[in-house]
């Protein structure tokens, strides 16, 4: 009877009281830099340089060239200081706990009066101090003196050196960031500023309580014969030495038809010395209960709320509760014999590498998610950011992201849309392009680091897989850094950081998942040869990072195989819209100008960019729109580039060989050329409309061949096969928005895979090549199938493509959806064929499909918006770009 009271009560139970010292009318946070001349009211959380923003001390950051002008921020030291009270009854509270979420980075704590709390030194650990005996009745002061990241890490990089000596001096970065646990972008990269941050990013508070809380809960999903097991561990908390912890633990779980499972343990045990005691739970599920999770383009993403509630045997004593939500798939990554698999002809020799989920072989469609704002602070609370990118990336079929090793654990709300969304992660530790020091001080915060991360995010059903570092295998078996001479100690260092310290954590805490020890890296293969494979990027086994800026990027043939592509892009700049938000003046808008030389992180400028743009298109340096049309052709590269290496990837998965495609990078931090498909501000990309495309579930993906014979793959990335459907293709010539010749086959593909249409037999015999090309479009009863193209010139030695008449009408027609936005037709008249169409608005909202490849004489895209504007108006808004010769 008793059970069943507190089980029914857990919507009415209260935590442990929380004392928020977030800045608020009660709690005065100010900052002040170490000579008392800069300072002001400081918002927390935070960081240094939003508050001088704020205060009015520094502008933009992302302005010009604001990293290089605000840099003395990151030589200064600042400190933080909060006032608040507190109450007599708060201090009868056994247990006084002063929690830091997220402290950026080295910094000293002190409270009333300088009486030391703790130094820390580690942005992605959550600090707890026992203040019991420090917390007064009334007004306290705590303060956090931060030190200077470029001073710390250099201090620390004097005692314990780990190459690289410095970042390209074209970064305009600073040294030495691996040796401080702070988000290593944070120091410059080749795609973003520096801004060495410091500050209090994430919650501070007070726990007052008195008996035990529930910290973290980690859940274990099994699939036992048909049924679900779910193991459910309980990481709770008390004062920090050994405590008895009684109470009565439940778990209750709501599956479908709104039933509700639960079950209920009582826990009698000592913690150990530090407080923490792990409590187990488990709850039987039958089959039928719940839905399967899946990732986004192959089911739905059902997730089950799951509350954990411990009552305390001692009734004065608060209980605590947690709830998350749970997700039911089951997940592999199989790396087995590539011989002793069907097809094995092809698959050749090594070891597979693909993710099984719910026992089918899925092939992951997606890209590298980099920090969404170069502030962590930002990038944690501007959730509307996170979701739009995340919803680009469903609206783009991307079924997995690489949360890349130079960033941040992200947000408890990323992971939880990505749960939602269905889009899996692959998630790095912090680690990148750097050796890393292995010092005890270093690796036991590591420890903590790892531990604290993986009870946070090991319940999403979205987290795939873990992998140890980002390219630091490759970089010291490449010798990237001039290790070479001390090859010996960098391995042993690896070796002891991402082996013995980060791996046995991971194991033990997450058993079900795979950790990788790097990506890219051989997987088994390179555990086998001692963690530093001898080819990293062997084809026959794990992940590749893939980069050729010399080779003709829009021939498929130019790409070596690859089991799992984690890793490959191209530059783009971003457009006029997006770099007039960081510069003002004319004469920026030039490649030879400061401002874009300024932006430009590659050590080759825009020559990579403008070698591959030149081997297709024409540009006249005299051209008076040269730098306008610089910006559209480079996206047009870019995104002829990564589609035809995504195809290629894509037709690879024939007999199972390629099983995974991620280009670099989805998003920006900054208006910068870069490998990105989303711009700083949201604005998408050329590329990021071909995605739509290229990663469309199912597509006819043709394949030139050196012969000019064309093989045509049907790629079909459903549960159900294609049968007798047809492929239509129509040859064009450059000159007519109508096909001079048409031919049709019947389209077959298994279910899963990539096939080649064998009957399919295409060459350009009967043309001449420069004047046509070939157009390829799937005719399937409910199947929506972008049309795919083939053309076999350079389109610089195209003949007949001229300078369309074009006309560009919207439809007075304005139709509501439920979710309140508008839709315009956008109706787009032709004479000729229209190469890559390129629309812009000032109008906030989207056309669904840009950068069209128009080949008839009228289309219609949609354009939609929140708000609605005048058709009329929107017409006339609409700036239009294409390439002609
Ligand atoms: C005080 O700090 C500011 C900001 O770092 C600096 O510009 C200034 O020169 C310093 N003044 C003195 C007297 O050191
Ligand atoms: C809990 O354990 C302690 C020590 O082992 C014991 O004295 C106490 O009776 C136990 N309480 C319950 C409710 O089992
Ligand atoms: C769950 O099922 C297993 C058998 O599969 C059984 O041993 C166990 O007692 C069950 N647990 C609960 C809580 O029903
Ligand atoms: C392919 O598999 C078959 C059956 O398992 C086996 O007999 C054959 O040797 C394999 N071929 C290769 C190239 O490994
Ligand atoms: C070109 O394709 C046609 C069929 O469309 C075929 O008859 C011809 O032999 C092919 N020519 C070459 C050179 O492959
Ligand atoms: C294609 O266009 C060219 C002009 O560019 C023309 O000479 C040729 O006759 C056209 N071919 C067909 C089949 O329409």
């Amino acid at each position: 009877m008793k059970t069943f009271i507190l089980l029914c009560s857990v919507l009415l139970i209260v935590n442990a009281k929380n004392i928020d010292l977030s800045s608020s009318e009660n709690v005065l946070w100010t900052f002040m830099n170490k000579n008392n001349t800069v300072g002001g009211n400081a918002k927390v959380p935070g960081g240094v340089y939003s508050d001088l923003h704020a205060n009015g001390f520094i502008g933009d950051i992302l302005s010009e060239d604001n990293d290089v002008r605000t840099r003395w921020v990151a030589y200064d030291s600042w400190s933080y200081t909060a006032k608040f009270h507190v109450s007599r009854d708060d201090l009868t509270a056994r247990v006084i706990h002063l929690v830091f979420e997220g402290l950026d980075t080295a910094a000293f704590i002190t409270l009333n009066q300088d009486e030391p709390i703790g130094a820390v030194d580690n942005m992605f650990v959550r600090y707890v101090y026992d203040i019991k005996d420090k917390l007064r009745e009334g007004e306290n002061e705590l303060k956090v003196s931060f030190l200077s990241p470029v001073a710390a890490a250099n201090m620390r990089s004097s005692k314990f050196f780990a190459a690289p000596t410095c970042v390209p001096s074209v970064y305009n970065g600073e040294c030495h960031v691996n040796q401080l646990r702070k988000m290593q972008a944070s120091f410059s990269w080749d795609w973003g500023p520096a801004f060495p941050s410091v500050g209090i990013w994430k919650p501070v508070y007070i726990e007052l309580y008195n008996g035990a809380i529930i910290r973290s809960v980690t859940t274990h999903t099994n699939k036992v014969g048909t049924d679900w097991k779910l193991d459910i561990k309980v990481y709770l908390e008390t004062s920090q030495k050994i405590t008895q912890i009684a109470g009565v633990l439940s778990a209750a779980l709501q599956v479908e038809g709104k039933q509700i499972l639960k079950t209920w343990t009582h826990v009698n045990a000592s913690s150990e010395a530090d407080g923490t005691l792990v409590a187990d739970i488990s709850l039987n599920i039958s089959e039928n209960q719940i839905r399967l999770w899946w990732p986004n383009g192959y089911g739905e993403q059902p997730l089950y709320e799951l509350n954990v509630l411990l009552t305390p045997d001692q009734h004065q004593d608060e209980p605590s509760h947690k709830t998350l939500k749970v997700g039911f798939r089951t997940l592999q990554l199989i790396e087995s014999d590539a011989s002793q698999i069907f097809a094995n002809e092809t698959a050749g020799k090594g070891l597979t590498f693909y993710f099984k989920i719910n026992g089918y072989p899925l092939f992951m469609k997606g890209s590298n998610w980099i920090p969404s704002h170069i502030l962590p602070e930002l990038g944690e609370s501007q959730k509307d950011v996170v979701d739009a990118l995340l919803i680009s990336a469903t609206d783009a079929h991307m079924s997995m992201l690489r949360v890349w090793g130079g960033g941040v654990y992200e947000s408890d709300h990323f992971y939880e849309k990505c749960d939602q969304l269905g889009i899996l992660i692959w998630q790095d530790f912090l680690f990148a392009c750097a050796m890393y020091p292995t010092d005890s001080a270093f690796i036991s915060t590591v420890q903590e680091e790892i531990e604290q991360n993986v009870l946070r995010l090991q319940h999403h059903p979205s987290i795939a897989v873990w992998a140890g570092n980002n390219e630091n295998e490759v970089a010291l078996r490449g010798n990237w850094y001039d290790t070479r001479p001390s090859f010996d100690k960098y391995k042993a260092d690896y070796i002891k950081l991402y082996v013995d310290t980060i791996k046995p954590i991971v194991e033990d805490l997450d058993p079900a998942r795979r950790y990788l020890v790097s990506s890219p890296s051989n997987g088994l293969e390179s555990e086998k040869e001692g963690y530093i494979a001898m080819n990293p990027y062997d084809p026959h086994y794990g992940d590749t990072h893939y980069y050729n800026y010399l080779a003709d990027n829009w021939n498929m043939l130019t790409y070596p195989k690859t089991r799992f592509a984690s890793e490959y892009g191209f530059q783009s700049l971003p457009t006029l819209k997006t770099m007039k938000t960081a510069a003002k003046n004319e004469e920026d808008f030039s490649l030879e100008s400061e401002y874009s030389r300024h932006r430009q992180h590659s050590p080759n400028g825009y020559s990579f960019i403008r070698t591959q743009m030149e081997s297709h298109l024409k540009l006249d340096e005299k051209d008076p729109k040269y730098f306008e049309k610089f910006i559209f052709y480079s996206q047009i590269s870019q995104a002829m580039a990564i589609k035809a290496e995504t195809e290629v990837y894509r037709q690879d998965q024939a007999n199972w060989y390629t099983m995974g495609a991620l280009y670099w990078q989805l998003n920006d931090v900054w208006q910068a050329p870069s490998w990105s498909s989303i711009e700083y501000g949201g604005n998408w990309k050329m590329l990021h409309y071909f995605a739509m495309s290229f990663f469309a579930p199912v597509l006819v993906s043709p394949r030139l061949l050196p012969s000019d014979d064309i093989d045509v793959y049907l790629l079909n990335d459903r549960f159900v096969p294609i049968i007798g459907e047809t492929i239509t293709v129509d040859f064009y010539n450059w000159s007519s928005a109508a096909p001079i010749a048409t031919k049709q086959y019947s389209a077959n593909a298994e279910p899963l895979s990539s096939n080649l249409q064998k009957d399919i037999k295409i060459n350009f015999s009967d043309y001449k090549k420069e004047e046509v090309f070939v157009k390829f479009s799937l005719q399937a009863a409910g199947i929506k199938s972008p049309p795919n193209y083939v053309f076999p010139v350079p389109l610089k030695s195209a003949v007949g493509l001229r300078k369309p008449n074009l006309q560009i009408t919207v439809a007075s027609s304005v139709m509501s959806r439920p979710n309140e936005q508008f839709e315009y037709s956008v109706n787009i008249r032709v004479d000729t064929v229209v190469l890559f169409l390129w629309m812009e608005t000032d109008v906030k909202g989207y056309f669904e499909e840009n950068g069209i490849v128009v080949t008839e004489p009228r289309s219609v895209v949609r354009f939609i918006s929140g708000k609605y504007v005048a058709p009329q108006a929107l017409q006339n808004s609409i700036k239009i770009q294409y390439y002609v010769n």
